[in-house]
């Protein structure tokens, strides 16, 4: 059985100590929440404070990106290794935003991929067609086109740490929220795509992840479906009470 996932990605709201007391929140809403995985992901250099604020809790801290290389002259970026350092146990790589607005793309999200693995961090690799791509009826293409970049480098006896996150970038930070049958279909070609490359058993251990427009009104719908075992939230991640419905509607399906 998968656990269900649900994650916060705060992108570039919140500062250290804004971001540390969001934290604490969570942290104390999660005690409610023990069937579930849960984790955050803060800017950079509200890491290191978020971490201290959940020294002792079961909610994780996740990098929203990394680069590829473990050091050097890269002006600006920061290592999956420096992410581990500074206590996260997970990263954010493909982001739409990094690759609609920092030029990301399927090769370097297979590169990053390969230094979380080699840094020991959880991946959560996000995937998803614009709303062109969509209304042109090509959905499964670029979605299987992005999930080719991670098949290509991801080893199957890892197939555990994996999660993919669908994110049909229409439905991030629009309100506009896919079905949970539009997202089910999606998340179903994934699962098999994953079944074809890695064989049904370890597919069956990657957590697919929807993302855009998640709110406690529409959690428990879409986390109700089959093939979608978690969240990551970006708009309502910020609030603890909206976090926390989303933590609770996904604890009572998991129960
Ligand atoms: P919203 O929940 O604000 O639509 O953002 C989704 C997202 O991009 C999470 O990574």
């Amino acid at each position: 059985m998968r656990r269900i996932f649900i994650a916060g990605n705060w992108k570039m709201h919140l500062e250290g100590r804004q971001a540390a007391e969001l934290a604490r929140q969570v942290a104390r809403q999660a005690e409610d929440c023990p069937g579930i995985d849960v984790a955050v992901a803060p800017v950079f250099t509200a890491i290191v404070p978020v971490v201290e604020a959940l020294a002792g809790s079961p909610v994780m801290v996740a990098g929203q990106n990394c680069h590829w290389e473990e050091k050097g002259a890269f002006t600006g970026e920061v290592a999956a290794e420096m992410l581990a350092a500074a206590g996260c146990r997970l990263v954010i790589i493909g982001h739409s935003e990094r690759r609609q607005y920092f030029g990301e793309t399927d090769e370097t999200v297979g590169r990053k991929l390969q230094a979380a693995l080699r840094a020991g961090l959880l991946p959560i690799v996000c995937l998803g067609e614009s709303l062109e791509q969509r209304d042109a009826g090509q959905t499964l293409d670029v979605v299987g086109r992005q999930l080719e970049a991670v098949l290509a480098v991801f080893p199957s006896e890892q197939a555990s740490r994996l999660t993919i996150a669908y994110e049909p970038v229409w439905a991030i930070g629009t309100g506009r929220t896919a079905t949970a049958g539009q997202a089910q279909e999606v998340h179903t070609f994934i699962r098999q795509r994953l079944a074809d490359k890695f064989g049904p058993d370890p597919a069956g251990q990657v957590r697919i992840q929807y993302g855009g427009s998640v709110k406690p009104g529409n959690a428990a719908e879409l986390l109700s479906q089959p093939d979608i075992d978690g969240a990551l939230v970006g708009g309502a991640s910020l609030q603890a009470d909206s976090f926390g419905a989303i933590m609770r509607a996904a604890e009572s399906q998991g129960a």
